[in-house]
């Protein structure tokens, strides 16, 4: 029998729970497909996707650090990949071109405002990190209806140029202006979310924020995730956050979110963060 294929690419890609996640998925839905890990080649990751859908592959996740190259390859894109400027989700369209989409910051944005009922609109929020894992979340997040957007780095100009580009675009409804600054720059300021979007967690460190930037009853948001507690979690709990939550409901989001994209049916992802987080 002859399965639609997907896979997620990457470098490392081993350890990558998309396979189980997308598994998970097409069981609920009773689809027929096949999802499987692709080790992309640092040097030529375009001719892995060219041989990927040569080979009639349907559609493609994409994770580091090849987003940055995915978007470029992508023939047409949505709105919140051209804003994030990485595509972590390519679709082969009928007439063979490949739509590239960015579902990290949409998964983000329904892990709080669905599963965990986390009140976006009119929130003051704090993002943490100017990478590529910032840019991929900030569309989506304006979009939600906060009230704030602060972008804050350990490299000051980095955050700033990153708001002033976001700003550039002016999304149609979106009403607030992103502002970038430096880490001790927020001296004084309170949040009622703070996401960790920068890398600093895979050395167990934790961004060097002022004290008291969590408003009372705020909550703060780790886009990695582990077994154990995140050392940004454990700072958030030194701080008095609310809630300190990590990024594993954004990565099955995400991947709803893909799977939609893909197969056009919207998987319950409730029993699938519960199964990873167990
Ligand atoms: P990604 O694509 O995952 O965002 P990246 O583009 O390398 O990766 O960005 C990593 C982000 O984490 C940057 O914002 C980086 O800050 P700098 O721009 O100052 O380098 C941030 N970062 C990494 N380690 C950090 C640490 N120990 N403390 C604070 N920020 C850190």
């Amino acid at each position: 029998m002859d399965f639609d294929r997907y896979a997620v690419i990457g470098n490392p890609i081993a350890h990558s729970k998309s396979p189980q996640i997308h598994a998970e998925f097409a069981l609920q839905l009773r689809q027929t497909l096949e999802y499987s890990r692709l080790l992309g080649h640092l040097d030529d990751f375009a001719g892995d996707v060219q041989r990927f859908f040569a080979d009639g592959g349907k559609g493609l996740n994409v994770t580091v650090p090849f987003k940055e190259e995915a978007f470029a390859l992508a023939t047409e894109r949505s709105a919140r990949a051209e804003v994030a400027g990485a595509v972590n989700t390519l679709l082969r369209l009928a007439d063979g071109r490949l739509h590239g989409d960015n579902t990290d910051g949409i998964g983000l944005v329904r892990d709080l405002s669905i599963n965990h009922a986390f009140p976006l609109g009119g929130a003051r929020v704090l993002l943490l990190g100017a990478g590529g894992a910032a840019r991929g979340v900030m569309m989506p997040l304006l979009e939600a209806g906060i009230a704030q957007l602060a972008v804050a780095n350990r490299t000051a100009t980095k955050a700033e140029a990153l708001a002033e580009r976001v700003n550039s675009w002016q999304l149609s409804g979106v009403r607030c202006q992103v502002t970038g600054c430096g880490l001790a720059a927020l001296g004084g300021q309170q949040f009622d979310l703070i996401i960790n979007a920068t890398s600093a967690g895979l050395t167990d460190e934790v961004p060097a924020l002022p004290a008291g930037c969590i408003a009372p009853g705020g909550w703060t948001y780790d886009l990695l995730y582990g077994e154990h507690p995140t050392a940004f979690q454990r700072w958030s709990q030194t701080q008095g956050a609310a809630q300190s939550l990590n990024g594993l409901g954004m990565l099955v989001e995400q991947a709803a979110e893909a799977f939609w994209l893909w197969r056009g049916l919207r998987p319950n992802t409730a029993p699938v963060i519960a199964q990873l987080a167990a």
